[in-house]
């Protein structure tokens, strides 16, 4: 078995109502491996057209996730933050992904099935193709650790998949070409703590979603610290107070995701929330809650409207991001042709 040194890769796509959820599942994690870790952070806006777009949104979403990146306290001087359109080995890499991965993968995929709805018919085909794509981002840079949240999971499991086949189907060109017997790491997806899957304010059995059209189902990073607060406090909930134990939470969606929320805020586990507040009743706990949110969060939106407004510096923080990841980018092409047989 090869072995690959470690870097991480993930990406968040730009399409406005950056929430919560985003923060909490991913951006945290990107941030907290920066200290141990090469990463790279991704604007996935190839991602983003998947779906239909409006261009000069698309443009704003683009810069003001670069902007929230930043904002969250990735570093851009010691990390790359790029958007993949300016990478062109994102889209060649998922061609091959595309003649790598067997139709019968992609039609398990559960977020195509929920995104797609009941017209599929008439989904695009990027919707569909949409993990070989997401396999080809992490590949591309080879890399072994993706941080992410929950709903992601089935994803990167295809892009192990996807890894896998073409190190198996090609296993006698790469070792001819020198690259011993495997070309492509297997990549470990980093799911952990305790709001991998922070859901709705609004409805405690569906998933925080920045296509939610209640904005009160959601925080969203550019909220004011007065949304932010009257957002918690008009949270949904049941009538009983906290109990003191993590498994009093089982059947009670709405509170067990705000003492995740919580958890995560303050940098505990649940329990030990739990051991603060059980017994109490959710008007104090959401006080605290507020303000905690309020404390964490509304630093990133006032950095991010700060960060917003000097476009120029976000567009040079993505084209010097890019140009860092083309190096890596482009080896692993030219190696890809190679295997593949290509001339080049
Ligand atoms: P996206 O843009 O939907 O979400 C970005 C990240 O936020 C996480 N997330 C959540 N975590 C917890 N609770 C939630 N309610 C919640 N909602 C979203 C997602 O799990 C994700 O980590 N396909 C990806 C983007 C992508 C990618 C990649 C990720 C493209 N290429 C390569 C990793 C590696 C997506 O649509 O994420």
């Amino acid at each position: 078995m090869a072995n690959f040194p470690e870097r991480v890769f993930s990406g968040v796509q730009p399409t406005g109502n950056l929430h919560l959820g985003n923060y909490l599942g991913a951006i945290v994690k990107f941030v907290e491996l920066q200290r141990s870790h090469e990463c790279l952070y991704c604007v996935v806006d190839l991602h983003a057209i998947t779906v239909p777009q409006k261009p000069a949104e698309l443009k704003a979403s683009i810069r003001e996730l670069t902007a929230a990146y930043i904002a969250c306290g990735v570093d851009p001087a010691a990390h790359v933050i790029f958007n993949q359109s300016q990478v062109s080995g994102h889209a060649e890499l998922a061609w091959v992904f595309n003649c790598v991965a067997r139709i019968g993968w992609l039609n398990r995929m559960t977020q195509f099935k929920e995104k797609a709805g009941k017209d599929r018919e008439n989904a695009s085909v990027g919707l569909y193709a949409y993990p070989c794509l997401m396999a080809a981002d992490i590949l591309l840079y080879k890399a072994t650790h993706v941080p992410v949240g929950e709903d992601q999971k089935q994803h990167i499991e295809l892009a192990r998949d996807v890894a896998q086949k073409f190190n198996l189907d090609f296993s006698e060109s790469i070792a001819a070409n020198g690259f011993g017997d495997q070309f492509f790491p297997l990549p470990e997806p980093l799911i952990q703590g305790p709001a991998t899957r922070v859901m709705s304010l609004r409805d405690g059995s569906k998933k925080m979603s920045k296509s939610d059209p209640s904005d009160y189902s959601r925080i969203n990073l550019s909220d004011e610290p007065d949304a932010i607060a009257q957002k918690v406090r008009k949270a949904k909930t049941d009538p009983e107070p906290l109990p003191s134990e993590v498994e009093g939470l089982a059947g009670r969606p709405e509170a067990d995701n705000l003492v995740g929320i919580f958890a995560a805020l303050s940098g505990r586990a649940k329990a030990q929330v739990l051991q603060e507040f059980g017994g109490a009743q959710f008007s104090a706990f959401k006080t605290a809650l507020a303000d905690l949110a309020v404390d964490r969060l509304a630093p990133i939106g006032v950095e991010m409207r700060r960060l917003s407004a000097d476009p120029a510096y976000i567009d040079g923080v993505l084209v010097d991001g890019a140009a860092r990841a083309r190096k890596i980018a482009d080896e692993t092409m030219k190696a890809v042709k190679d295997v593949l047989g290509f001339v080049r």
